[in-house]
């Protein structure tokens, strides 16, 4: 089922409205990172420049063809060979990738999805112990450009509940991400906390 109100304007017009290489300085994404997932890939926006950062794979979902491959064109034109682009429906399917294995997953404008919670679940799945989830959303403000309707968004609070209740721990409660967003950083953790 495609996530509620995660339709996308124009490309141009959309990459107009982050700084990417802040968002992923901020965020810590680096050549630290081997294996990354992403729940929809959009245009490609944030998939190719993670991709160029990290040292592995870069597995990334979308339920929406034209989106896949589009950011797979891009990915050719840019000689990018460690994108794995796939239509699929990760809160019906899940990633598609085994338990344990990947030092990331991105959940970039995400989290206003009807079951964040269980969303959460599979990224915790999926993480190996140590790995970390990467959430951007857009600020709980009504004169942000874009983003979900306010009675459906979440705010920072929210989104760090939903993280503490799928298990994972926070890293980081809060990074700020002008001008429109905020990005927080969970853990899964190698060891249950006594
Ligand atoms: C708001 S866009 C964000 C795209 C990208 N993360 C970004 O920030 O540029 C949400 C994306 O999620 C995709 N999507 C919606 N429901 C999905 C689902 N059930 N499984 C995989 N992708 C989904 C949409 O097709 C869309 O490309």
């Amino acid at each position: 089922m495609k996530l509620r109100d995660s339709g996308m304007p124009e490309e141009a017009y959309w990459e107009t409205l982050f700084d990417v290489p802040l968002i992923l300085d901020r965020l810590g994404v680096d050549h630290r990172l081997r294996d990354v997932v992403e729940l929809g890939c959009g245009y490609g926006t944030f998939t190719l420049p993670v991709a160029r950062r990290i040292t592995g794979v870069l597995t990334t979902c979308d339920i929406d063809p034209a989106m896949i491959a589009r950011t797979q064109q891009r990915a050719l034109d840019a000689g990018l060979t460690n994108i794995r682009a796939m239509v699929r429906d990760v809160f019906a399917d899940g990633f598609g990738v085994p338990a344990d294995s990947q030092d990331a997953a991105l959940l970039f404008n995400i989290l206003h999805c009807e079951e964040p919670s269980r969303l959460l679940a599979e990224v915790a799945r999926v993480l190996r112990p140590g790995g970390m989830v990467l959430v951007i959303h857009w600020r709980y403000d009504p004169s942000t450009p874009r983003g979900p309707s306010l009675d459906i968004r979440p705010r920072p609070e929210q989104c760090r509940q939903w993280m503490l209740e799928a298990g994972l721990t926070l890293l980081v409660a809060h990074v700020d991400l002008p001008p429109y967003h905020y990005g927080m950083v969970g853990q899964k953790l190698t060891e249950k906390k006594p």
